[in-house]
């Protein structure tokens, strides 16, 4: 398998995040709904638009059932908690990193799985924070295994941009990753995974 070299997400997490997150739950479940809903989205676009890249289509398509699944997790999550979900508040961190992918191909392949590998990256990371911290025994046991879902995700990225670049995708993914903590560096911070 692949390997990044780089840590993945290159920055931690701000320190105030986790404590905002922590004291409106809530608001965090129901924005993670949408991500959740969106990495199933983004992966099955990629198949719209790569149809005959056989391998690639098998890959995101099978991610995007996982997705899939997340969404009926945390779905079910808010049931619990007697909370009704919300309409997509937008999302200005993925919009941001998708300023950064080029426009002509193979370049925006390339920048398309890496940018979706970075999301990755930082659901994990927070998704494992929140896992760390949250006091219900189950709802802390559901992040963990969400967050090792998006770990492994993100490597599936990896390992495709590898094949569709193996000279150049380790650069490109370290100019990426930069640019998505100065990102993570200048958003606000709140109550959302992002
Ligand atoms: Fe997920
Ligand atoms: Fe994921």
């Amino acid at each position: 398998m692949s390997t990044a070299e780089l840590p993945l997400p290159l920055t931690a997490t701000p320190a105030a995040w986790l404590s905002v997150a922590l004291a409106d739950l809530d608001a965090v479940h129901q924005d993670h709904l949408h991500c959740e809903r969106k990495a199933a989205q983004s992966a099955l676009s990629l198949v719209r638009s790569y149809p005959d890249r056989a391998e690639l289509v098998l890959a995101v398509a099978r991610l995007a059932h996982e997705e899939t699944a997340h969404v009926v997790q945390v779905s079910q999550l808010l049931g619990r908690r007697g909370v009704d979900a919300t309409l997509d508040h937008g999302d200005e961190y993925a919009a941001a990193l998708r300023d950064h992918c080029r426009r002509s191909e193979p370049d925006r392949l390339l920048d398309r799985l890496l940018i979706f590998a970075l999301i990755e990256a930082r659901s994990a990371e927070r998704l494992a924070l929140l896992a760390a911290a949250i006091p219900d025994a189950a709802t802390a046991h559901l992040y963990g295994s969400l967050a090792a879902a998006e770990v492994r995700h993100r490597d599936v990225f990896l390992e495709l941009a590898e094949q569709v670049a193996p000279s150049t995708w380790r650069d490109r993914l370290s100019v990426l990753a930069r640019a998505e903590s100065e990102i993570v560096a200048k958003l606000p911070v709140r109550a959302r995974i992002h």
